[in-house]
Formats: structure tokens, sequence, C-alpha cells
């Protein structure tokens, strides 16, 4: 056989492989509806079923999605280049957003719509994806082992008072990288790396689960903990009496460190007027509905949040803009090994 045809041969069959494995994801695909439909790659999936069901209700536009973890999702969206299935890529964190803009995953959507309803600090400022939530990490602590009033900062968490008390994700994990992120742009390199050294001579316990650090925490195995606000916010739902308090942390200062979810629309999506309705409707009808759909704080600033972290109080947030942790994450991520942060 020709080879340029058997090549091309071969290509055409492993598309047609990942466009099965995706057909498989996308089950209903071939019953699109007349407003036709819109396919999310996304690793936010707590509780979005009934927010994507409310969007159909209301405009007809089926909604597909699958879930994975969020470097797989951008790896797959590459390699499938221009016969992606995926209209939009929705992520947890910042960083992770900054980095498909990057690599050219995603494309600029000018919709005032969008810059009204989303603050500038909480979007790319080339318009290529907006934070749709907002979670606040922070600190977190067993209310008969600690009081509040010795709580302060993240940076005050290297004190040596600390020892043996303390709880924290790996280094590997985008939070651990995106709040380091934030102390880099705040502090400099140097007394970043300072401070993080300190919070690693305090031997903390490194748990890869918020939800299991608050459960750790709560079963008195440590003091104080930094997690992600909605993970206590889940507990309390299931359970009021949950035994651990949140702390704001750094309201003297910069304020309490934010993160986002968000979404961008991809380069090659094949339902972009899709797309922007549904990233239009999230930020604004939907806004309410997705935000609490995680106990997340809306990203649309008149919109209220939900009531269990209502009654978290009201905090000042870090205003450093979320393009900021993605230009830092690798200077975050080697910095956290130079300090021996695993
Ligand atoms: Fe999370």
């Amino acid at each position: 056989m020709n080879t340029m045809l058997k090549s091309g041969l071969e290509r055409f069959g492993i598309l047609l492989a990942g466009t099965l494995i995706l057909l498989t994801a996308l089950p209903s695909l071939a019953l699109a509806s007349p407003a036709g439909v819109v396919n999310l790659y996304t690793s936010r999936h707590y509780g979005v079923e009934p927010v994507f069901a409310e969007f159909t209700r209301v405009t007809g536009i089926q909604v597909r999605f699958t879930t994975g973890p969020d470097a797989m999702l951008r790896e797959r969206i590459r390699a499938e280049g221009r016969h992606t299935l995926a209209d939009i890529y929705l992520a947890v964190d910042a960083g992770n957003l900054w980095l498909a803009a990057r690599d050219g995953l995603l494309q600029p959507v000018n919709s005032r719509t969008l810059q009204q309803n989303i603050p500038a600090t909480l979007r790319d400022p080339g318009n290529h994806w907006f934070g749709l939530t907002q979670r606040v990490r922070t600190l977190m602590y067993h209310p008969e082992r600690v009081r509040p009033e010795e709580l302060s900062t993240y940076e005050a968490l290297a004190d040596p008072k600390w020892r043996g008390r303390l709880i924290m994700r790996p280094a590997t994990h985008s939070y651990t990288q995106s709040l380091v992120a934030s102390m880099i742009a705040a502090h400099g390199e140097a007394k970043a790396e300072e401070i993080v050294r300190g919070w690693v001579a305090n031997q903390p316990t490194l748990i890869d689960s918020d939800t299991r650090i608050l459960e750790t925490l709560a079963a008195g195995k440590g003091d104080v903990a930094i997690t992600n606000h909605y993970y206590l916010g889940r507990l309390l739902q299931a359970n009021p009496a949950f035994p651990v308090r949140i702390f704001w942390a750094n309201q003297g200062e910069r304020g309490a460190h934010v993160n986002i979810s968000g979404a961008g629309v991809t380069t090659h999506a094949p339902n972009r007027e899709n797309a922007i309705k549904l990233l239009e409707w999230l930020s604004g009808q939907g806004q309410k509905l997705f935000a609490d759909s995680n106990h997340e704080y809306p990203a649309n600033p008149a919109v209220e949040p939900h009531q269990i972290i209502a009654g978290f109080g009201s905090f000042n947030r870090d205003q450093l803009s979320m393009a900021e942790y993605g230009r830092l994450q690798e200077a975050a991520v080697r910095l956290l090994d130079r300090a021996g942060y695993r």
C-alpha cells in the first residue's frame, strides 16, 4: 500500500478510536435537540447535573459532559486537536485555566455579559477563561485545642509553637501551589521560601484530600489545617455539629487566599455559540445554582452565597489577579521542592 495512504488510514483509525471513546463518554450525542448541544470536559463534577438540567430547561440546549483530572482533560483536548468534541474546558484552580490558555487550547471570548458579571481579578485579562465561583483556602482549627486568638496568618503557621500540630495538603496538589504562588506575589521568592521552610520545620501531616484533612482535625489528630472553605460547608451540611471551625486568614493585611473554578471555550469548539451561552448563563441566571451546588462563593458579586457559607461571616479577600497564580505556578513548584515540602 502507498505509504502516504497507509499513514493516512492509520491516523484515521486512531482518530476513529478516539472518537469512539468519546462517544461512549457522551452517550446521547446522537439525540441532539433542535437547539443543539454543548459539550464540556470538566474536572468540577460535584452536583453539576441539576445545574445543566436547568440550563437545558431554559434554553433547550442539551449539555453533555465528561469528567476527569484537569491535566488529563487538557491533554485530551490537545490530542484531539481540530476534532475535539469539547466546547468548554471547565476546571478548578486558576493555574489549570492559565495552563490551558498558554497551551493554545482556549479561544478568547468577547462577551459584555461575562465582563459585567465577573470581576476583572477573577478572569483572564485576554478573555480566554472566566472564573465562575470562588473558593477560599484558609485556616481551620479544632475549637477545643486552639483558641481563635492564637491564629492570624498562613505565614504565622511557620512559628515553632505549631510543631507537630499542622495538617496540610501535599506540594503536588495545585491548591498548595496556588497558595504558595500568592505568597510569592505578596513577599517575593526569598521571603516566601523562608515561610515555607518554617512550615516544613513544623513537620505537618500531609494528606491529599481536604475532606480527610478536616476529618483528621475533627478526630483530634492535629490542631490547625489549611483547606478550602467548601469542604467544611459540605461536612456541616451533613452534620451541623462537625467539630471544626473556620478562621479567615490574613485579615489585617492582604486578605484570605481566593481561587476559582472557571471555564473557557476551546479553540476548536464545534458548538461555539452554545458554549458562550452556557458560560453567560452560569455567570448570571444560573450563577446561584452553580455556586450553591458546591457551597462556593459566587463569582458574580450581585449573587448571595449559600446560607451555610454566609454563616462563616464576611471577610477580606486577597485581590491578586487569578492570572498571577498561573504565571507563578512553576516558581511555586520549584520553591516547594527547594524547601523540602513534599
Ligand atoms: Fe476541591
